[in-house]
């Protein structure tokens, strides 16, 4: 039997922060508003020459050096983003250029915030049926091209950022189990309701947000999802070493983990630091607590993930 293997994460931000204090010169907001209803407390933000298969390319590097691999060895790039570079070629084709890889697949997959997971899915699924060796699978966003300055109610909210993780076939998981789901018909309560039409902006190319229906639905989508990959691999929460939701909000974090009766001491946050970076927060949430030393080899992680579509999926990894 052929499992996939996590054998190298990384992770990248652009240089520039923009605090929640810096926020309040920009649109009628407060640290103290924003800290205490979403934990953020900064967000990094792309410079004007950098595009999201930068940061990919940062992550993907780190990534491949964790694992010993060289880029060449690399048989398929899955980048999952809201935030091509341009509307082709995808941002996986840029990047696999970049990386100097001319051999195998490369696409990229948009189910918004849950994009990370559906990829981590999808190459599974390619690892496990032998027909890739190396897989690179990236959630990468510059998330703040596609936010309204003036709008208090989403313009906090999110950050650019990247992570990326490297998968190999392994004799045991790895990967145990990965849970996808979708519903289309939330499209009014989390969307950017635009597109490109002869070369102009059709509609509205910035978020849109029901912030309340989204928090509620989220919490129940991430439980649901847990608890999925739970019963599925017939364990408790009590078995899992450590849960990685999306980083949305600290909030929708801390009430997932109680209706999961997950204690927070064993729940990855990293919001703080970069606020929602749509796709690649999971990732990015991985690869700190690998690198910080909180995530150690040998232990169980739940992945669980959500985003606009609507989207929302889970993983039950061993490291
Ligand atoms: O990947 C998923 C992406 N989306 C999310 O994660 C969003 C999920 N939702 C949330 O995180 C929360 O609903 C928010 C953080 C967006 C809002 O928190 P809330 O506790 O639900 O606040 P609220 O919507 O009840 O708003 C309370 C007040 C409103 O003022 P009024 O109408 O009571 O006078 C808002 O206008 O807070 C106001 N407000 C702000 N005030 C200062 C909204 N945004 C801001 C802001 N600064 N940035």
């Amino acid at each position: 039997m052929i499992y996939s293997k996590i054998t190298g994460t990384g992770s990248d931000v652009p240089e520039k922060i923009l605090t929640n204090v810096d926020l309040e010169k920009i649109v009628d907001t407060s640290d103290d508003w924003i800290r205490s209803r979403t934990g953020i407390c900064q967000r990094h933000v792309r410079a004007e020459d950098e595009v999201t298969s930068d940061l990919a390319l940062r992550a993907a590097q780190r990534a491949l050096h964790a694992a010993g691999i060289a880029a060449e060895q690399v048989d398929l790039i899955i980048v999952a983003t809201t935030t091509p570079d341009m509307v082709f070629p995808s941002t996986a084709c840029i990047l696999q250029a970049k990386l100097g890889v001319t051999q195998g697949a490369a696409f990229d997959i948009q189910a918004v915030c849950t994009g990370f997971v559906y990829a981590l899915s999808i190459a599974d699924q390619f690892i496990r049926s032998g027909s890739v060796k190396c897989a690179l699978v990236v959630g990468a966003e510059t998330f703040t091209n596609l936010l309204d300055w003036n709008d208090r109610n989403t313009c906090v909210l999110f950050g650019d950022g990247a992570g990326a993780v490297v998968l190999q076939p392994a004799s045991e998981p790895g990967i145990y189990s990965t849970h996808l789901h979708a519903d289309g018909r939330h499209v009014d309560i989390l969307s950017v309701p635009g597109s490109i039409s002869a070369g102009a902006a059709v509609g509205s190319p910035t978020v849109q947000m029901d912030g309340g229906a989204v928090f509620k639905f989220a919490v129940k989508v991430l439980k649901q999802a847990s608890l999925e990959a739970l019963a599925t691999n017939h364990i408790s929460m009590d078995d899992v070493d450590w849960f990685i939701p999306h980083q949305a909000n600290v909030r929708i974090i801390e009430a997932t983990a109680a209706k999961l009766k997950m204690p927070m001491s064993r729940v990855i946050v990293t919001v703080a630091n970069h606020g929602n970076t749509s796709a690649a927060s999971i990732p990015m949430a991985l690869d700190i607590a690998l690198r910080d030393g909180r995530i150690k080899p040998g232990q169980k992680i739940l992945l669980a993930g959500v985003g606009g579509g609507f989207t929302w999926g889970s993983a039950l990894i061993q490291m």
